[in-house]
């Protein structure tokens, strides 16, 4: 038996032995990208240093990643797809590259986790029009003794780019048993928005391996729910339903990937809404809540929630939340259990004559608090059309971010680093910092950041309204700095020196080794990854759209640039 922090503890100490520095996890939501909602692998808070940029701890990195694909939602209730899952990682930014990408994965494999080769088998890129087949990669693998190497096309054996351009190259699947567990991306080239592929000047290596499914192949189970990832979920909800897993899989599956999600999502900051994360979050823990009343279960998600702590107590993050996060549960659980009968009863009047409107669905969304994916749901299972298209209209009409317009946001992917968020990333630094100046506290600190090619968005905490004359100040401060043509400045130190030169940063959040520090004269200096522009001049006028109440104590500022 290997478990799963056994697994992490190997998988990174075997690459720190090589050489790797290793990253924290960061947050599931990306501070600032703004057409991704959630991490979705490991690489996708690296791209700027997969594009060139530097990072601080050098060019060879390892991590273990939180990553939420939801994309997968339909398929949870299998035994192998989930909504959360932590991928393991390494990377070369321009270092190694084909060779020892291919024997750091041997070697891990067999020597450390001890997996004969016989078991191990491989595909790799067979080419195409624009990228030559990869014998290189192919012969590596023979020399090592793999006897199992297939060539496969571009469906099956090129990664990326995550979003519509960026990074990305042809990849080596490792399959043990043939369930595929980890997979190296030769990252040679950058998709540009013309559909072009450009090789890089820098060649990266980005690797991904799931520790749930590899756990569970290690330890010979074709179920990922009977690994330590999730048996004590399912357990807790045999204990609580009383029902025994063998005949309620896929409800108890389904309810455990749910809220475990859904703990995660809450401890990085979100809460459910009816928009973009806070929306797939809602679905989410409505989802689990509908399985759960299937199994008679009803007040359970904070109680099965507790399970999940235990699991994960190597992220603080949770451990610092896990009050908070139980109740934002239950709060969802008694507004959900509050619509969902009375909604119920709706929804029977309405399929009465076995059909239902786009307007009735909406109004069931909207009125009754059903997810359309819900709706979608219970129409199929009664075999009644689902009019999607008219619900999506009459969502629209409304103007509420919908289920599908996050989903396509959520698969265009990546933002490019563009310009104009580049200049909204360095108004926020200016921005935080005016606002500590004109409302004279030191103790102000980013709680949420959101940049879209549009507007920035600052969440931070200060207890009441800014008055009128205020937010002219805080701007007036912004455009000043923005005038002078200030220099930014980026710096690599250990976070406890960037602490000691006075930036602003979170340092109960677990930094790295080395940090990137920002400073603008004497007027900021923040810890970031980036990127920023090179003089202040770049970004033009600073516009305040909005200052509101977010949550208790956190105010919201959105602000523009022209
Ligand atoms: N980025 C690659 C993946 O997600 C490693 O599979």
């Amino acid at each position: 038996m290997i478990n799963r922090k056994e697994l992490i503890k190997k998988y990174l100490e075997f690459f720190k032995s090589k050489g790797h520095k290793e990253i924290p996890s960061a947050s599931l939501i990306p501070e600032n990208d703004p057409t991704v909602l959630f991490t979705t692998a490991g690489m996708h808070p690296l791209v700027p240093y997969l594009l060139g940029q530097k990072h601080p701890l050098g060019k060879r990195l390892c991590d273990v990643q939180k990553c939420i694909r939801t994309g997968d939602i339909d398929e949870v209730g299998d035994a192998t797809h989930h909504t959360f899952f932590e991928m393991l990682g390494n990377w070369s930014l321009g270092d190694y590259f084909k060779k020892e990408s291919i024997e750091f994965s041997f070697e891990l494999l067999t020597k450390i986790l001890k997996i004969p080769k016989e078991k191990l088998s491989v595909t790799c890129f067979a080419g195409d029009k624009n990228v030559p087949k990869d014998e290189e990669a192919a012969k590596i693998w023979k020399s090592l003794g793999i006897k199992n190497v297939k060539f496969l096309g571009r469906e099956d054996n090129w990664w990326g780019p995550a979003g519509n351009t960026g990074p990305c190259g042809p990849d080596t699947e490792i399959f043990m048993n043939n369930v595929e567990i980890w997979n190296n991306v030769f990252m040679g080239y950058n998709k540009t928005k013309e559909g072009k592929y450009v090789p890089l000047k820098q060649k990266n290596v980005d690797t991904g391996m799931g520790v749930e499914r590899t756990i569970a192949v290690l330890n010979n189970l074709d179920d990922n729910y009977l690994t330590d990832c999730f048996l004590p979920i399912i357990e807790s909800i045999e204990d609580f339903s009383g029902k025994k897993y063998d005949k309620h899989k896929k409800a108890m599956r389904i309810i455990a990937d749910h809220l475990k999600a859904a703990v995660f999502i809450i401890a990085d900051g979100i809460v459910p809404s009816n928009t973009e994360q806070g929306y797939v979050l809602r679905r989410l823990i409505r989802r689990a809540i509908k399985y759960g009343n299937e199994l008679k279960m009803k007040d359970f998600t904070s109680k099965i929630a507790e399970a999940v702590f235990d699991i994960y107590d190597d992220y603080p993050e949770m451990k610092k939340n896990k009050k908070a996060i139980l109740e934002e549960l239950e709060k969802e659980e008694k507004r959900f259990q509050l619509t969902l009968e009375k909604g119920i009863a709706q929804f029977q009047k309405f399929i009465a004559d076995k059909k239902i409107s786009g307007k009735e669905c909406f109004l069931l969304y909207q009125s009754y608090g059903f997810p359309s994916e819900l709706i979608e749901e219970e129409c199929r299972q009664r075999k009644i059309k689902f009019d999607e298209k008219g619900f999506e209209e009459e969502l629209k009409k409304h103007q509420e971010l919908s289920r599908t317009s996050a989903q396509g946001r959520f698969k265009s992917g990546l933002a490019d680093q563009s310009e104009k968020t580049t200049k909204l990333h360095t108004a926020t630094h200016l921005l935080l910092s005016a606002l500590r100046i004109v409302l004279d506290d030191e103790n102000i600190m980013q709680k949420g950041s959101n940049i879209t090619a549009e507007r920035l968005r600052l969440d931070f905490n200060f207890p009441r309204k800014l008055t009128s004359e205020e937010i002219k100040k805080v701007e007036d401060l912004v455009n000043a700095q923005i005038q002078k043509s200030c220099e930014v400045r980026r710096e690599e130190m250990s976070p406890g020196e960037a602490k000691k030169k006075g930036a602003i940063g979170v340092f109960d959040k677990k930094y790295g080794e080395k940090v990137s520090v920002y400073t603008v004269e004497d007027f900021s200096k923040e810890i970031c990854a980036g990127p920023h522009v090179r003089n202040t001049c770049e970004i033009g006028h600073f516009n305040i759209t909005k200052e509101e109440g977010s949550s208790a104590g956190v105010r919201r500022i959105k602000a523009v640039i022209d």
